[in-house]
């Protein structure tokens, strides 16, 4: 069985981070979403992946990621001209898939517990496709499903008015049947051939395809909501490393201090992480915080947030929560007076003064 990770597309919900990033490569307790996904099909057994990438940023996750050895797996880059589809991405993989049964990965999922389970179910009933399914309280932005007597009937790209709570999960176990699948559907209203609608041949066709609920949890991470919601689950799961330098610092709860990180008065509550070479200086750093490699936090408080590396956080008045910063983003309150903001921040960008 092979591996397909979908690292392509535009990433526009997560702008301006993704003006400069591939959304893929945004971290989530200090590791990129990707690598969670590239990880799942080594502990899988999964050793051949080829990975989807976009023209614009396929260099920086080919430059992130490697030939994969990191990993223990083997990757193959395969460069996706246009977003044009998650179908679209299958067919233009099928070069590097052949005929191989192979499971697909989007690339900023996240799914609790890996795929080795799914991979044994798939090899054990055999069908066309299996799909993963979880209630959600939004279907109208996923992939919404149907089922009548434990099968799939019907599937819909985010119906307007889903007749399910059934959201598709960005994990799904193919045989190659998928590949005539993609080349018999038109795109959809939105311009991209859709994957569902692929899938949806196959029910229509009498192929099987074969529902999975998941029992943990799963996350998009296409959001700011959704990446501190990844950052906090995963963060729940860390277990205890100081390997930086604590001078008069207190440190509670459940925290990693990369070694090269330098630590003065500073009260860390975790969950928490904290970069190589970071340097934090007479601040707080609450729970479900991520900070990057390089980051320097002084006379600051921040909680419920991720820096990327090389971010800088200066006597600030009020707490810093709930918040995402791109790389090299610089926060300084000056004492000149009379007081005033002063920013200069990229298109898309958000600023809440609360
Ligand atoms: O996250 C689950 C949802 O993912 C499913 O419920 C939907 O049925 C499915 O269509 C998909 O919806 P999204 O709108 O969230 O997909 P998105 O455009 O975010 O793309 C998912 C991943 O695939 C992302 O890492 C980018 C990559 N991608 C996307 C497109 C459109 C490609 O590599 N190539 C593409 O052409």
């Amino acid at each position: 069985m092979k591996g397909l990770i979908l690292s392509g597309g535009k990433g526009t919900r997560l702008r301006p981070i993704t003006h400069t990033s591939a959304k893929q490569l945004v971290p989530v307790a200090n590791t990129p979403v990707l690598f969670y996904g590239i990880r799942a099909m080594a502990d899988a057994g999964i050793d051949e992946v080829g990975i989807i990438i976009a023209p614009e940023t396929g260099d920086e996750i080919r430059t992130a990621a490697g030939d994969g050895s990191q990993f223990g797996v083997k990757i193959t880059y395969v460069v996706q001209d246009e977003p044009a589809g998650l179908a679209h991405a299958v067919l233009t993989a099928e070069p590097f898939l052949g005929t191989d049964p192979f499971v697909m990965y989007l690339g900023d999922n996240l799914l609790q517990g890996g795929i080795g389970e799914l991979k044994q179910a798939f090899e054990s009933s055999a069908p066309d496709a299996l799909i993963l399914l979880t209630p959600v309280p939004d279907p109208e932005h996923y992939g919404v499903a149907e089922l009548e007597d434990g099968r799939v009937v019907r599937l819909a790209e985010k119906p307007p008015e889903p007749r399910t709570n059934l959201a598709l999960v960005g994990v799904y176990m193919f045989t190659s049947a998928i590949h005539d699948a993609a080349r018999a559907i038109e795109p959809s209203a939105r311009g991209e051939l859709e994957i569902t609608d692929a899938i949806q041949h196959l029910v229509d066709n009498g192929s099987r395809v074969e529902p999975h609920i998941v029992n943990g949890w799963w996350k998009d991470t296409g959001r700011l909501d959704d990446m501190l919601a990844a950052n906090r689950l995963i963060l729940d799961t860390i277990q205890t490393r100081l390997d930086g330098e604590l001078i008069e610092s207190q440190v509670d709860g459940r925290v990693v201090i990369e070694a090269g990180a330098r630590l003065e008065r500073a009260a860390v509550r975790g969950p928490a992480v904290i970069g190589a070479g970071a340097k934090l200086t007479d601040c707080y750093i609450g729970p479900y915080t991520a900070i990057g490699d390089d980051c320097v936090i002084e006379h600051a408080e921040v909680e419920h947030s991720i820096l990327l590396a090389g971010s800088s956080v200066r006597n600030l008045d009020g707490r810093m929560e709930s918040s995402l910063l791109g790389r090299n983003v610089k926060i300084d309150r000056g004492d000149r007076q009379p007081r005033a903001y002063r920013f200069m921040v990229g298109d898309n960008s958000e600023i809440g003064i609360l």
